[in-house]
């Protein structure tokens, strides 16, 4: 069985085009030159479907939920259409779609309410390559008496040790929490696989998906995981996050609530009023990776199948640009990227990688760059766990270069050529 979708091949090639004109801040200059945004791991850019979502819901639709007047209407048939949107986003029913604040907000009240039901001897496994995200919320039950164990890395390729998860995973394991990819090195984790192994043993999955959504198509059904959850700020939308629950769970487990707010689901998740206009937001941030899609194969019936055409797109274009990038770096004297570097092994890898070169700090480098219009970030990104394993958090972490589909080549051999000039190549 697949997880990635992508086995047809598109019947168009990304209609490149069209993408960089959906951005307006694409032609953000800085210092006379085009901006280059690398930093989509920290966050993409936005097209105009989303700004006008927002816009429009604030000039049509502005009240609260479930009154009995037409703006309430239309903010509840809002609400219920983007979820709908992210409900085939994630290929989930509805009712398993929570909105909420941000994905580290979101995984504090589920690791809140899932700690209420664990008992003290009971384990969790974390791992070394996740944001802290979906490390400190589940860290924080040591209070109640809950043991932590943690999944390392092999240090040469950044990727997750499965030998070493496997003998960690025992019969009083409650729960797996595993990134879906990494937002430090771009490894991507085996989710299906560990789902597997942790359901054997009679364990849940909790899945980080922020850095994955944008570079790959997520079916929650065919991982099977219980939860997992993603941030659309990092796949084109508004700063908010959003969790898939199944829905036994999202019934089973008891969210910290108030009283007036209803038992169903998935709304007693939701926590007091929602920032609606971004949620009309994210409803058209899913719309434009549709319409990405039915660009490349205007043959697609549904809206998942346009999301699985688009992805089928993105994949080579954000492969051929990290090949490219990976190639150029090789080059630069002192330059060491940590992950995976084999082009025959980008499948394992998504289209972000982190670097250092030579002693310089990476705060430097990004300044460098960020003068030439050149936008990277620096630091551990809150991959703390990472940057302290490899040895670098003490020296100002590391560089990070994230590609998504509206980059270019043009960009990535600008970056090359200001790294050369940067150690005087
Ligand atoms: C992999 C990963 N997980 C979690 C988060 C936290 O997401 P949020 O900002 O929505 O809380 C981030 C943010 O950078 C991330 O990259």
């Amino acid at each position: 069985m697949s997880t990635t979708g992508l086995e047809r091949s598109p019947v168009n090639a990304l209609d490149f085009a069209w993408v960089r004109a959906q951005f307006p801040s694409l032609k953000t200059q800085v210092n006379g030159q085009p901006a280059a945004f690398l930093d989509g791991p920290a966050g993409t850019q936005v097209p105009t479907q989303v700004m006008h979502a927002i816009q429009n819901y604030l000039t049509s639709a502005n009240a609260n939920t479930g009154g009995s007047f037409l703006t309430s209407h239309r903010t509840d048939e809002m609400i219920a259409n983007s979820r709908a949107a992210m409900a085939d986003f994630f290929h989930c029913d509805k009712d398993e779609v929570v909105f909420g604040q941000n994905m580290t907000t979101i995984t504090f009240s589920v690791s809140r309410a899932i700690g209420r039901e664990l008992h003290a001897g009971d384990e969790i496994l974390l791992t070394t390559l996740d944001h802290d995200a979906n490390f400190s919320p589940w860290k924080a039950l040591e209070e109640k008496g809950v043991v932590i164990r943690q999944v390392d890395i092999r240090e040469e390729d950044c990727t997750l040790n499965l030998e070493d998860l496997k003998s960690k995973l025992n019969e009083k394991t409650r729960l797996v929490a595993v990134g879906y990819a990494s937002n430090a090195v771009g490894s991507i984790n085996s989710v299906a696989e560990i789902t597997r192994l942790a359901h054997a043993a009679g364990a849940m999955v909790y899945i980080d998906a922020v850095h994955y959504a944008p570079h790959g198509l997520i079916d929650v059904k065919e991982l099977d995981c219980d939860f997992l959850v993603c941030s659309p700020y990092k796949f084109f939308g508004p700063h908010m996050g959003v969790l898939y629950g199944k829905r036994r769970h999202l019934q089973g487990f008891r969210p910290y609530k108030v009283r007036p707010c209803t038992e169903q689901i998935p709304d007693r998740w939701e926590t007091g009023t929602q920032v609606h206009e971004l949620i009309a937001g994210i409803g058209a941030a899913v719309e434009y990776i549709g319409e990405v899609g039915r660009r490349t194969d205007p043959s697609v019936a549904t809206r998942r199948e346009a999301l699985a055409a688009a992805y089928r797109s993105t994949v080579p274009y954000e492969r051929r640009l990290i090949t490219r990038l990976m190639e150029g770096l090789q080059a630069i004297p002192g330059t060491h990227v940590y992950g995976i570097t084999d082009p025959k092994r980008f499948e394992e890898r998504c289209s972000t990688l982190s670097l250092r070169i030579g002693n310089h700090h990476p705060t430097a480098v990004a300044a460098y760059l960020g003068e030439r219009g050149i936008l990277t970030w620096d630091g551990n990104y809150y991959a703390l766990n990472l940057t302290e394993r490899l040895g670098v958090e003490s020296q100002g972490g590391l560089l990070r270069i994230g590609l998504v589909h509206y980059n270019t080549l043009e960009e990535v051999e600008r970056l090359l050529t200001a790294l050369r000039e940067f150690v005087h190549v």
